[in-house]
Formats: structure tokens, C-alpha cells, sequence
């Protein structure tokens, strides 16, 4: 089977379309037909050896899929043959077949493409957990959303107008807001003109965001506590801007706010039923309309490379997926 294999470290053109051994199903495990892979920011950090989890060198990136079971290993009762499904699997989907833990493999809807279901549960997963658990957003509020027309952050966008916030929506160009509007955005800033800060204050009638979702770091992170309103959450989601963002905590102080973090990977890992909880209700939310994920691109295996460089090279749109 073809596989794209990061051999060494560096950027996208270092990867490798190789021919190897089709995995097989060990105790425990299923092999999954991969029929699309999500792409996200962490796959550009891994293969650059720059991410949290470094994976044994040669590696296949893309760190979640769909697929169909084409393999049940010993023990394995909770899948069939044949089953659509989704999984995270940290990495190894750049390839046409995957061996994962049965316990990851989660039957998508009749409803849901492939290519939807690889770009499904990071996003929302995130962002359901981010503003659901975290922030507990209640209806009426003002998110704001960094990096609004990103992965994370349009799904953020999705998310907060289903849990009935007021959602304002700031990305660095005017098409990029186009696609958070499209997606139910209230209102938006373009934080490459306008001061975000002052936009901010503007958009809440001078009270500040009660909840903030930041994808995105760098300098924009400070100037959104500075704009967050009294008891407000700022959630710290991730740096895609690359620099990490030292604040002053006397901003918390005065507001009486919280700097809360968010890390979906390892509450999946530490807390499984309450995930699957929470995916079950992405599901109905998908089902019903009420989210619509954009998959604004998709490139075969031999152009694994272009994918990643749309979304290092901050060009990217909703989702973008591998389609082996
Ligand atoms: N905490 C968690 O559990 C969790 C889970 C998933 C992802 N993440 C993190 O969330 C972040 C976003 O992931 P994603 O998959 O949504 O990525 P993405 O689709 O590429 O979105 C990131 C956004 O960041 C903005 N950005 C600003 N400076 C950038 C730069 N130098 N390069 C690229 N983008 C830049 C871009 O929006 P503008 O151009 O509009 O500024 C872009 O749309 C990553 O840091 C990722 O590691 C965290």
C-alpha cells in the first residue's frame, strides 16, 4: 500500500510516497480502508519534530481519518467489516490503510461523507469542549473567535451561534470573514487593519467579549484580554502564529477573569465517556443541520505536501483533506 512517510525532520517536501507492507489487525485492533484524512496544524508541527507528541521516525503524519473496517484483530467486538467510521489517530493517515485501537473507531453517520468525517472530530471536539465545558457559554454571551475562518476556529464560529452566543468573528482577511459570516458569524474584525482591542470593545458596546477562543497566540492574545469583559474566559487553544504569549496577570486581576486552558487530545485520553457524550451531540448537532463543516480543499496522497502548505502557509479555509 502507498503510504507518505516523514523519514527526517523538516518541512512538507521532505515527505516521502513509499510503497510498504499493508498493516495487519493486531489483539485489540481494526484496519481501516482509509478513505480521507483530515488535516490540521499539528500535522505541520510533527513532521517538523516541533509538536507535544513525537512519533518514532519513519512516521506517517495526518492524525485523523474515515474509513471502512477491512480488518477485525483478536477480541474485537465493538466494530464489523465493513462499518464506516472515524478516528483520531495522532498520526499514520497519510496512507490508503491505517491498524488502529478498536476503541477509537467511531461509526459516522449515514448522513456523513468521508471526507466530512476526517474533518470532523478535531475541530468540533475542540470547540465543543473549549466553549461547552471550559467557558460553560451561556446563551446571549459575546464569543469572540481568533482565527475564525481556521479548523478549530470556524467550527468555534458553528459552535458558539448553536449554543446561543452573539459570535464576533476576527481573521486577517476579508474573504477569509466572508466564510465565518457564511458560517453565522454576527459580526467581524479584520485584525490585520483595525485594532482588535478597540474593535472588540465597539462590538460589546464598550463591556468586552465574555469568552474568547484563541487558536491563533502571537501578539493578538494580549490585546483580546485587554478587551475581555468582567468575569470573562479567554481559552487558550493553541499557537498557530508561533510565538507563545506572556500576559500580564494583573489584566485577570481587574476583570476578575480566567485564563483557562484547553487541551481536547488528553481529555479524550483521561475522560472517554464524556467525549463520546460530547460527540454523540456533535452528531445530532451535524444531523440536524444545525453545523455544516467546510471542507474547502482536497489533494490526493502524491500532493500530501501542497495540503500542508496551505495551512502552514495561513492560506487555509475551513478544513482541508488527503484523499488516498
Ligand atoms: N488545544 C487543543 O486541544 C487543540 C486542538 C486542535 C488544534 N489546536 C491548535 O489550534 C491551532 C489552530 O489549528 P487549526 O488546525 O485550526 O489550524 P488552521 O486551520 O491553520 O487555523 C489557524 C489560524 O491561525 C491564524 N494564523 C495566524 N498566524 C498564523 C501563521 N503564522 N500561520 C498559520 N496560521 C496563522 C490563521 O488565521 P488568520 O490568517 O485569520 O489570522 C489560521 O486560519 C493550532 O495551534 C493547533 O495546534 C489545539
Amino acid at each position: 500500500m502507498k503510504t507518505m512517510l516523514c523519514k527526517q525532520y523538516g518541512p512538507p517536501e521532505s515527505l516521502v510516497l513509499e510503497d510498504v507492507e499493508p498493516p495487519k489487525a493486531g489483539p485489540g485492533q481494526v484496519v481501516v480502508e482509509v478513505k480521507a484524512c483530515g488535516v490540521n496544524f499539528p500535522d505541520v508541527l510533527i513532521i517538523e519534530n516541533k509538536y507535544q507528541f513525537k512519533p518514532q521516525l519513519p512516521f506517517a503524519p495526518g492524525g485523523e481519518i474515515s474509513g471502512v473496517v477491512k480488518e477485525l484483530g483478536e477480541g474485537v467486538t465493538n466494530v464489523a467489516v465493513g462499518d464506516r467510521v472515524l478516528a483520531s489517530t495522532g498520526f499514520g493517515g497519510f496512507a490508503e490503510e491505517i491498524a488502529i485501537p478498536a476503541a477509537a473507531a467511531v461509526p459516522i453517520p449515514d448522513s456523513m461523507d468521508f471526507p466530512t468525517a476526517a474533518a470532523f472530530l478535531m475541530t468540533y471536539g475542540t470547540s465543543y469542549y473549549a466553549l461547552k465545558d471550559r467557558a460553560q457559554i451561556r446563551p446571549g454571551e459575546n464569543l469572540v473567535v481568533l482565527g475564525a475562518a481556521g479548523g478549530v476556529g470556524l467550527a468555534a464560529v458553528e459552535l458558539g451561534k448553536a449554543l446561543g452566543a452573539r459570535v464576533i468573528a476576527a481573521a486577517s482577511s476579508e474573504e477569509k470573514l466572508a466564510v465565518c459570516r457564511e458560517h453565522g458569524a454576527d459580526a467581524t474584525i479584520d485584525y490585520s487593519k483595525d485594532g482588535l482591542k478597540d474593535e472588540m470593545k465597539e462590538l460589546t458596546g464598550g463591556k468586552g467579549a465574555d469568552v474568547v477562543y484563541d487558536p491563533v497566540g502571537g501578539e493578538y492574545s494580549e490585546a483580546a484580554i485587554r478587551a475581555t469583559a468582567w468575569e470573562g474566559r479567554f481559552l487558550v487553544i493553541g499557537f498557530a502564529a508561533g510565538d507563545i504569549p506572556r500576559i500580564p496577570l494583573n489584566l485577570t486581576l481587574l476583570k476578575s477573569c480566567q485564563i483557562v486552558g484547553v487541551f481536547w487530545g488528553a481529555f479524550v485520553g483521561r475522560e472517554p465517556e464524556r467525549n463520546r457524550q460530547n460527540t454523540r451531540e456533535l452528531f445530532e448537532l451535524f444531523e440536524k443541520g444545525t453545523i455544516k463543516p467546510y471542507v474547502s480543499s482536497s489533494y490526493p496522497l502524491a500532493e500530501a505536501a501542497s495540503a500542508l502548505h496551505e495551512i502552514g502557509g495561513r492560506r487555509a479555509k475551513g478544513k482541508i483533506v488527503v484523499v488516498p
